[in-house]
Formats: C-alpha cells, sequence, structure tokens
C-alpha cells in the first residue's frame, strides 16, 4: 500500500495505575490495543506496524493475529524504545519501500473512529506535508508559577492535538534521522525542523487514555446500552 499506520503502543501507562504495560488493559472483553486496531482495520487499507514493550510482542502478535482479518499480511510488531519518540523511530524502521505517507497513532486513542484516519490520508494525499486532527480547547485557561495566576490564555488561538498524525514519509524520515530533543508528538519534531503543519477536525472519542477517569470514560462509552 501507498499508506502505513504506526500505532505506537510501547508506553508503561504509569499514570493509569494498573501495573500493566497500558496497551494490555481490558475495556470490555478486550483490550485498549485491540480496540485501536479494531479503527486501523476498518480505516482505508494501510501497512500497519505496531510498536509492542520489548517484553510483551508475542502478546502484540496474538491481538494482531485477531483483529487483522484479512489485511493479516500488512502488519508486523516491533519492540518500542524507553520514549514514544524511539517508538516511532523503531516503527518508521519497519516501513515497506513503496510507502509514501506514513500515520503515526497513539494505541491509548483507543476508540478513534475510522472516519479520522480517512481525513488525516485525505489531507496529505492533496499535498500537505504534515497533518494533525485536532479539538478546540473547552476549559478556561491560565499560565501558571507555582500556585500563582501569571495571566489568562486566549483559548481561541489553541487547539488540542491528536492522533493519528499524517505525513508526507519523506519528510518524517528526514526529521527523525536529524531528531536531537524528545518531543511529545511527532508534530512539534516536525515542526521543530520547519515543515508546516496543518490541522484537520478531530474527534471526542480519540481522547487519549492515561488516568483512571479516562478509563471509566472509554468503558462507558463501549458499555452496550441496556435494553
Ligand atoms: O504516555 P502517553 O499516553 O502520552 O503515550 C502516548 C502513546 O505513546 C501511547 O499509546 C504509548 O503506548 C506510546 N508510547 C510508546 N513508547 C514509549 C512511551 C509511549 O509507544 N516509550
Amino acid at each position: 500500500p501507498r499508506v502505513a499506520v504506526i500505532v505506537v503502543a510501547a508506553g508503561s501507562g504509569t499514570r493509569l495505575g494498573v501495573g500493566a504495560p497500558k496497551a494490555f488493559v481490558g475495556i470490555d472483553a478486550h483490550t485498549i490495543l485491540r480496540h485501536a486496531l479494531r479503527s486501523v482495520f476498518e480505516a482505508p487499507e494501510a501497512q500497519v506496524i505496531v510498536v509492542a514493550p520489548s517484553d510483551r510482542t508475542g502478546d502484540a502478535e496474538t491481538e494482531v493475529r485477531e483483529a487483522a482479518g484479512s489485511r493479516r499480511d500488512l502488519v508486523s510488531v516491533v519492540a518500542g524504545g524507553a520514549t514514544r519518540q524511539e517508538s516511532v523511530a523503531a516503527g518508521l524502521a519497519a516501513v515497506w519501500a513503496d510507502v509514501e505517507v506514513v500515520l503515526v497513532h497513539d494505541a491509548a486513542r483507543a476508540l478513534t473512529p475510522p472516519e479520522v484516519f480517512a481525513r488525516v490520508i485525505d489531507a496529505v494525499s492533496q499535498g500537505s506535508d504534515a497533518v494533525i486532527p485536532v479539538l478546540p480547547v473547552v476549559d478556561t485557561l491560565k499560565r501558571v508559577d507555582a500556585d500563582a495566576v501569571v495571566e489568562p490564555v486566549d483559548r481561541s488561538v489553541l487547539a488540542a492535538a491528536q492522533t493519528p498524525q499524517g505525513f508526507r514519509r519523506a519528510i518524517l524520515d528526514g526529521a527523525y534521522l536529524d531528531a536531537a530533543a524528545d518531543h511529545t508528538d511527532d508534530a512539534a519534531l516536525l515542526q521543530a525542523a520547519g515543515t508546516v503543519v496543518r490541522t484537520v477536525p478531530g474527534d471526542e472519542r480519540a481522547f487519549k487514555i492515561t488516568t483512571p477517569a479516562d478509563l471509566e470514560r472509554a468503558r462507558a462509552l463501549v458499555a452496550p446500552v441496556p435494553t
């Protein structure tokens, strides 16, 4: 395929506080990784690279086998690194030669609808070098210094970044070759390298499962509707 999706799932999940790597925590009968993969396999066809904790690649293979269906041959599992950026780099190394567009997706955004993938792929295909899904910021924001409020921050000029983030492959490869500082997302890395980053609409369901409250929210969203 022309498109690859790197699903980063190698985080420790410390803030979730369940004592297991986050991607393998259950939402319902299925794990966070399994839910994330379901969206990926409902999105436009792509090579899929799952980046798992180095001691859980076998478990990730099992999830892939159960989720991939007819796309099984398009999927591989690689071991991640100590930071998200290292995990993305490990995934990038496994992208096939003919791929032109690379998406990087957090497994922790397990309930991201397939339409978001399609929007990002379309925007890169139409010529953008880097595309991220965003949502407006709804909270009132303050710049703070310890417990003192320094000033209000105008939220109308801010957006919350989600994943999947999409990139022209050559540009992402180049940025990773030159990467020095660690960045919390790939758009930040690209922007540091001078690339123009565009936005498309994100989705509420693409929230990142980080805290126990986020896990509760995910569980409520996938729960069967009572009859
Ligand atoms: O920690 P956080 O939730 O912000 O991580 C975002 C995503 O990056 C998660 O899906 C996590 O599994 C992944 N990650 C990774 N390797 C790391 C750290 C985070 O693949 N070393």
